[in-house]
């Protein structure tokens, strides 16, 4: 993400379908950054700490999903369905493009997941598993979960809460809607930028909280997370997404 000059705007006075999935993806995935393969491994080891020996269960969901596969790629070996929860249009029509058969460009990320052997030993192909697990993305929204009476074993959600809109208090409302509908004990990885300005994909200026800190998430998440770890990851100074300070990372489970 590149910085915008976005206004304070709320989610729903964002014109979402402007979203571009191809600007996007080439300023952020289509090379994979240190920090992504840091936020990859992690995610990795914390869905494999929690689940080794065990069997797969029945439900992921990674919300705001985006032109973004890798949470879903980290799901995979875990769990039998996978939703991919999202607004706008255009990023709904990529992933249902991605579906049959997704990108080279995302191999390198799962090259990374497959340093773990539950990932590089799966049955089957991580494109036959992806399509077979994800089956049709779904329209929809994050706050809309709030009164989702369905319930979810594994959850992701990356970089959604805080870059959906300027408000401290739809950013509060939307961890507590995703936090809501996993189950309790559910393992989950959420990621957010810290203090960002906003951001422009392609010629489109998109909205952020900037207030978001570690205290501000911590808060957020307050009473939702049991066995929570929350990194800091600086931002590179490389500029592949400049208007903001650092990314925050969170690995934990839903409160039982
Ligand atoms: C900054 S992008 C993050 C995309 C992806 N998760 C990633 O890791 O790169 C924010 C995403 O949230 C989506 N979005 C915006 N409002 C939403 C809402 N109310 N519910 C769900 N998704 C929303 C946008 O369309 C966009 O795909």
């Amino acid at each position: 993400m590149t910085s915008g000059t976005a206004a304070q705007k709320l989610n729903d006075e964002v014109s979402w379908d402007d979203f571009d999935p191809g600007a996007y993806i080439s300023h952020n995935y289509l090379k994979m950054q240190a920090v992504d393969e840091e936020i990859v491994s992690r995610v990795r080891d914390h869905f494999s700490d929690h689940f080794r020996g065990g069997g797969r269960v029945a439900s992921g969901i990674d919300v705001g999903a985006g032109p973004n596969l890798y949470p879903a790629l980290a799901m995979l070996p875990w769990c039998d369905r996978i939703t991919l929860l999202e607004r706008s249009s255009r990023n709904l029509e990529y992933l249902r493009g991605q579906c049959a058969d997704y990108d080279r460009h995302w191999d390198q990320f799962w090259d990374v997941l497959c340093r773990d052997e539950a990932y590089a030993e799966l049955d089957v192909t991580p494109r036959v598993r992806f399509k077979e697990a994800v089956q049709q993305p779904e329209p929809g929204s994050l706050f809309d979960l709030c009164a989702d009476t369905r319930r979810w074993d594994l959850g992701t959600m990356f970089f959604v809460a805080e870059s959906i809109t300027t408000s401290i208090d739809e950013f509060r409302r939307g961890v507590g809607c995703f936090m809501s509908v996993l189950n309790p004990g559910a393992p989950f990885a959420a990621a957010f930028m810290e203090h960002s300005q906003g951001y422009r994909v392609g010629e489109v200026d998109f909205p952020a909280t900037r207030e978001i800190d570690e205290a501000e998430v911590e808060t957020a998440l307050g009473d939702f997370t049991q066995d929570a770890k929350m990194y800091r990851l600086a931002n590179p100074g490389d500029l592949v997404r400049d208007g903001y300070t650092g990314m925050i990372l969170v690995c934990g489970r839903r409160k039982e």
